[in-house]
């Protein structure tokens, strides 16, 4: 890991071989810390997941929050930012030949499984200050999982069977996210639109809307949103949680 903290990509590479959770170091540090710092953490005792959950802290993983200071941000701003996050990660997988994909709005599924999720927090006091911390968790060599977890989660060890150079992995994400984030803040989301819906798999299929609502996904916006049919009206999803119904 000390290749990391030497790369040009990212000069503040902040590495913790224990932590609480690396989008909480970002949170509580901010004022000190420069835009595009990674903090990278080994293992975590309290991460967390989308809508209020924790994140299982599985061995030889990957955890890490990118800080980023942009110049205007709303929250508007956070879903696509968030879907161009999960799309750079599943590129690079599929770089690896893994068969990965995306399920609304960013976690990567593999095998029907999930082996990645994403985090965007806006960490300003105010919104439009532009902070702005992306936690990615992907799930790489560890060989087993809690049994709590075997019916919907998975590693990139335990799926392709082999174990993969987590420093390379690591490096070529944030590569490619920093070299792909001029083209998101030039184009927006639409951009990689394309890209994005040819992984989707919610597209075509129904879903249930936070447990409850059932509709149909047709098409994802230019500003990433699920465009969904329920009950023959359109409706748009920004934010939640979706269940896929095989
Ligand atoms: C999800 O619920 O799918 C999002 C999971 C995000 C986990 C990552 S691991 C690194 C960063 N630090 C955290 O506490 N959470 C994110």
């Amino acid at each position: 890991e000390d290749f990391i903290s030497k790369s040009e990509l990212f000069k503040d590479f902040l590495y913790f071989p224990q932590i609480d959770s690396t989008n909480n170091y970002v949170k509580e540090n901010q004022e000190n810390l420069k835009s595009a710092t990674v903090v990278y953490a080994e293992r975590q005792n309290a991460g967390r997941g989308r809508l209020g959950r924790s994140w299982t802290d599985l061995e030889k993983g990957v955890k890490m929050s990118i800080f980023l200071r942009l110049e205007v941000i709303d929250i508007e701003k956070v879903v696509p930012l968030t879907l161009f996050t999960g799309l750079i990660v599943n590129r690079i997988l599929r770089k690896y030949k893994v068969q990965s994909f995306i399920k609304w709005s960013n976690d990567i599924l593999l095998n029907g499984k999930k082996v990645c999720g994403i985090l965007t927090e806006l960490s300003g006091e105010i919104e439009g200050a532009g902070n702005v911390i992306i936690g990615i968790g992907l799930n790489v060599n560890a060989a087993s999982l809690p049994d709590e977890l075997l019916e919907i989660a998975t590693t990139l060890k335990k799926e392709i069977g082999m174990d993969f150079d987590r420093t390379k992995i690591i490096i070529e994400i944030l590569k490619e996210f920093e070299n792909e984030l001029e083209n998101f803040k030039k184009y927006g989301f639409s951009h990689f639109r394309d890209e994005y819906k040819s992984y989707c798999i919610n597209l075509g299929r129904e879903i249930i809307i936070n447990g409850e609502k059932k509709a149909f996904c047709k098409d994802i916006g230019q500003n990433g949103e699920l465009i969904c049919v329920q009950d023959g009206r359109e409706i748009k999803i920004q934010t939640g949680e979706v269940t896929i119904r095989w």
